[in-house]
């Protein structure tokens, strides 16, 4: 008997060990702001970061709830011998403590980003064997956010390689929200609940429709369909991140990025812009700024929308809402337009609802006056349904 209770500490040892680690209370709804990565990739330095920062704040963006400004991979360039990281001094000559007091004095937080392997995706030092060093050093500069990349990860275990990070986070004496990268590979839903407050669920976003990349790199509407039996992994602090915005880089058209942020607010999903934010055209601008499609992303009740119909090129999708209205998705994913019929019955809405338009901002009838749509090629239909 006195056997059998031991061996049940010792299994649930490290299990507990997990519950107590990540910080709580982080992330409740999607987290949101830029990351350098999509647009700029190794050629950042912190001119270019504290520009970006401006512009979130002059853009209206920070206003919308964009608040996170996230350096991507190239920041670092070696270690001392006493352990500790070597930032890049041609690129961020003035350190980073300083670049993070800058995006402090904006009201806007400080993320930043490395990797469980040995060494970063683009070959700088990874964290493998420093966390505990690393993790202090972030909290010393004000690190708020950290993406913790899966790049030269070969025989290590990622349960261990992500909690030894999440626990040093949390042992840092800062509240760090822990972005996973680790691309799905072991199925980071199954597991990290406990260990990140996000974690990607496929390989890396590109600026298309559903190109591939022999690497692994994939368009959004390939992204979107991995998404599918995700959705009940996902909730307040701990999300399904099918990776970073595109919106705004300049390889799809007006439709095509309408219908990919619609997607990312409907699936819960971070809303990490990846665009040049200090040269945005309007019409970009009023993609990643529309409040009805942000408020449906960061709904508190912090549900994941889920495809509801698919028939050929014809989707539907449902997101429920907290106060008990539904977000729903008409999608076409044919190039030619073509009308559909509203299958309301079909997506599982019942009785006379109010149709708010997400796009257009206006009430546009009710679902039992609204019978067919016609959607244009790549586009969505995007509304809001309350009674
Ligand atoms: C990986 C990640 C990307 C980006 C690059 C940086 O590919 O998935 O999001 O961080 O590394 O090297």
């Amino acid at each position: 008997m006195k056997n059998s209770i031991l061996i049940a500490m010792l299994l649930l040892f490290p299990f507990l060990g997990i519950l107590a680690q990540k910080t709580e209370e982080l992330a409740l709804t999607p987290p949101m702001g830029w990351n350098s990565w999509n647009k700029f990739g190794c050629d950042i330095n912190e001119k270019l970061i504290r520009e970006a920062a401006d512009a979130l704040v002059s853009s209206g963006m920070n206003k919308a709830g964009y608040e996170y400004i996230v350096i991507d991979d190239c920041w670092q360039i070696d270690r001392k011998p006493d352990g500790t990281i070597v930032v890049d001094q041609t690129r961020f000559p003035s350190g980073i403590k300083s670049l993070a007091d800058y995006i402090h004095s904006k009201g806007l937080k400080f993320g930043i980003y490395s990797c469980a392997g040995r060494k970063t995706c683009q070959q700088r030092p990874g964290s493998n064997g420093y966390e505990v060093i690393d993790a202090n050093t972030y909290a010393s500069w004000g690190v708020d956010y950290l993406k913790y990349d899966w790049c030269n990860s070969e025989g290590i275990n990622p349960v261990k390689a992500y909690t030894d990070m999440s626990r040093a986070l949390a042992n840092s004496g800062r509240p760090i929200v822990f972005s996973m990268c680790e691309w799905g590979s072991s199925r980071p839903w199954s597991w990290a609940q406990n260990v990140g407050h996000l974690w990607r669920t496929t390989g890396d976003i590109q600026d298309c429709w559903d190109c591939k990349r022999d690497w692994g790199g994939m368009g959004w509407t390939t992204i979107l369909d991995l998404q599918v039996g995700l959705e009940k992994f996902a909730g307040p602090g701990h999300w399904n991140d099918p990776d970073m915005l595109e919106v705004g880089n300049g390889h799809m058209k007006y439709n095509e990025y309408i219908a990919h942020f619609s997607f990312w607010c409907l699936l819960a999903a971070p809303l990490m812009a990846g665009n040049d934010l200090g040269n945005m055209n309007d019409s970009i601008k009023n993609i990643l700024l529309n409040r009805d499609a942000i408020a449906i992303n960061q709904d508190k009740a912090g549900i994941q929308g889920k495809k509801v119909y698919d028939e050929s090129d014809f989707e539907i999708w449902t997101k429920p809402l907290q106060n008990g209205d539904t977000a729903i998705i008409f999608f076409n994913r044919n190039e030619r337009k073509f009308d559909f019929p509203a299958l309301w019955e079909a997506a599982g809405i019942i009785g006379n609802l109010k149709v708010y338009d997400v796009w257009q901002h206006k009430n546009i009838g009710t679902t039992q006056q609204l019978k067919s749509f016609s959607i244009d090629g790549h586009s969505v239909l995007f509304f809001r349904l309350s009674k």
